[in-house]
């Protein structure tokens, strides 16, 4: 957070040796270089040997630019793909890996339980911190502000509020099945990678803000979700120096992609201006944006709450949307590789009313391909940065000092061959009548776990069994012409949530 004001005083610095030199100097440039330069030099000579031979984290392996600079990893991620780089570094250096100054990525199933459990005393790393001065509950740091918050957010998630939720995604759903049965009649194919985020989104903004997008309607994208896209695509190179975003918010505001993410937070305020006013006319629908401002109205805080509330609604749109969606597009490609799957989740569809939320709930496979695509293309799959608490911690069997940012990719969590059999295939059977396929299932944890999990989970697994089902049962779905998702899995770029390649599949209705 001091990245600005530490940039400003050093411009500020340079400039004075400049003018001071030039009353004194005959060559003040050459002057002000000099001193810069040997004063940069000395402070980045002395940090470097500092890292590499006198840090707490020195004895840890890695690669020796990772422990001196987090641009290291910057630059390895510059094509968006953070859980390639952590899959190759495991292969070299083994489990646990320095892959920042103070940075430990640690790959072993007991990880999330150690970092995230009801015994843990970790506390989100400065990775939140990214987004300020935007707050929301995913973002903050501060444990007693967030369990605050969670309080307040688990009213709009309770099983009262759930089933108003539960209606409309049905709805969109629906809406969605249409538009394919239409491209199907057309015989045209159906870019998933469109289609499931137009859903996804449609159902989000309507959450956050009683507005969707109208991208199921329109069958385009909305502006505003392309610049949030186009700004969540900065997590993925930028995420290993969040200081970086600071200073572009601060010193460059004017950049075109500072200018994307703040144009989308405006729009988002706006949006949740207008929800504010519609609120208490009897008029609008009970979305999660209700219980939010409820909360503020009774306690006589709506305009002290005001950030609160824009930072929460963008969080419902990019928790709900880019996460259901990558999964979604994910068990699609999945079950057209494998249509013999496809063919007994029909079977066990046909048996049950896929309206009636419980009974789809017990549909065992159902849930299988759901957890194995979340397994296998997990749709947070790097992040999620912890800090050990100040007398540190025991992790893996290795002691972690206290203050280290310590993550475990779950990507590479999902392809450990010592927790998984046959690691690399996509089994809905393990997690039904094979569980013998899996070995150690600890480390298996796509919603978080402990305070920091995921308060969407019981929605967003509802959302994608009724997708899923519907779309099963009304669809034989196979891929179009000759590309078997070469496309999805080579362009899929991690930026905190997955973002998949484009996939073209071949919907056909069934009679
Ligand atoms: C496939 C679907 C989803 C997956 C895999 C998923 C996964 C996760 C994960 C891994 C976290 C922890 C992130 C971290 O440590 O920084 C998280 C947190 C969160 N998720 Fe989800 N999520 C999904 C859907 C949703 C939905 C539908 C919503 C709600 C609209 C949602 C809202 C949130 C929020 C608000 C948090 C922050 C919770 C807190 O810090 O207390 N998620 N999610």
């Amino acid at each position: 957070m001091q990245a600005p004001t530490i940039f400003r005083v050093y411009s500020l610095l340079t400039t004075l040796i400049f003018i001071i030199s030039h009353h004194y100097q005959p060559n003040p440039f050459q002057t002000a270089f000099l001193i810069s330069t040997s004063y940069s030099l000395g402070l980045f000579t002395s940090i470097t040997i500092y890292r590499l031979y006198f840090h707490r984290l020195r004895a840890f392996p890695g690669p020796k630019l990772a422990a001196i600079t987090k641009f290291w990893h910057v630059w390895q991620c510059r094509h968006g793909k953070n859980h390639l780089v952590i899959e190759e570094l495991r292969q070299k250096y083994g489990n646990i890996i320095r892959t920042g100054p103070e940075e430990l990525t640690i790959i072993d199933p007991s990880v999330p339980l150690t970092i995230d459990g009801p015994k843990s005393n970790c506390t989100k790393a400065v990775w939140y911190d990214f987004l300020l001065p935007e707050i929301a509950l995913n973002t903050t740091r501060n444990i007693a502000e967030h369990d605050h918050r969670r309080k307040v957010w688990d009213l709009g998630f309770s099983s009262q509020a759930m089933v108003q939720y539960e209606e409309r995604v049905r709805h969109h759903a629906e809406i969605l099945a249409e538009r394919i049965e239409g491209l199907a009649k057309e015989g045209k194919p159906v870019n998933v990678s469109n289609w499931f985020y137009f859903f996804t989104f449609d159902v989000m903004g309507e959450f956050a803000f009683g507005q969707g997008f109208e991208m199921l309607q329109t069958e385009k994208w909305h502006w505003a979700v392309r610049l949030l896209r186009r700004a969540m695509s900065l997590l993925g190179p930028f995420s290993a120096v969040p200081w970086l975003a600071q200073m572009a918010f601060y010193v460059v505001p004017w950049m075109w992609i500072v200018r994307d993410w703040l144009g989308m937070m405006e729009w988002c305020k706006e949006r949740m201006g207008e929800r504010i006013e519609r609120h208490g006319r009897g008029t609008e629908r009970r979305d999660v944006a209700h219980w939010l401002i409820e909360y503020s109205l009774k306690r006589g805080s709506l305009e002290r709450d005001r950030e609160w509330l824009n930072g929460d609604a963008v969080t419902v749109v990019i928790a709900g949307s880019d996460t259901i969606a990558p999964t979604l597009v994910f068990a699609f490609y999945e079950l057209a590789r494998d249509r013999g799957l496809q063919d007994r989740l029909r079977e066990e569809l046909e048996k049950v009313d896929i309206y009636d939320k419980g009974k789809l709930a017990k549909v065992g496979l159902l849930t299988g391909v759901i957890k194995e695509t979340l397994r296998l293309w997990p749709a947070v799959p790097t992040g999620g940065y912890r800090q050990t608490p100040d007398g540190g911690l025991e992790i893996a069997g290795a002691w972690v000092p206290g203050g280290v940012t310590v993550v475990s990719p779950r990507w590479s969590l999902g392809r450990l061959e010592e927790a998984y059999e046959r690691a690399d295939e996509w089994i809905p059977e393990r997690w039904t009548t094979r569980p013998e396929m899996v070995r150690d299932g600890r480390g298996f944890a796509p919603f978080s776990q402990g305070r920091f999990n995921c308060v969407g989970k019981a929605l967003a697994m509802s959302e994608m069994r009724f997708v899923i089902a519907l779309l099963v049962k009304r669809f034989e779905v196979g891929f179009w012409g000759h590309e078997r998702g070469e496309r999805l899995v080579g362009e899929l770029r991690d930026q905190f949530t997955a973002s998949p390649g484009r996939l073209e599949l071949k919907f056909r209705v069934r009679g």
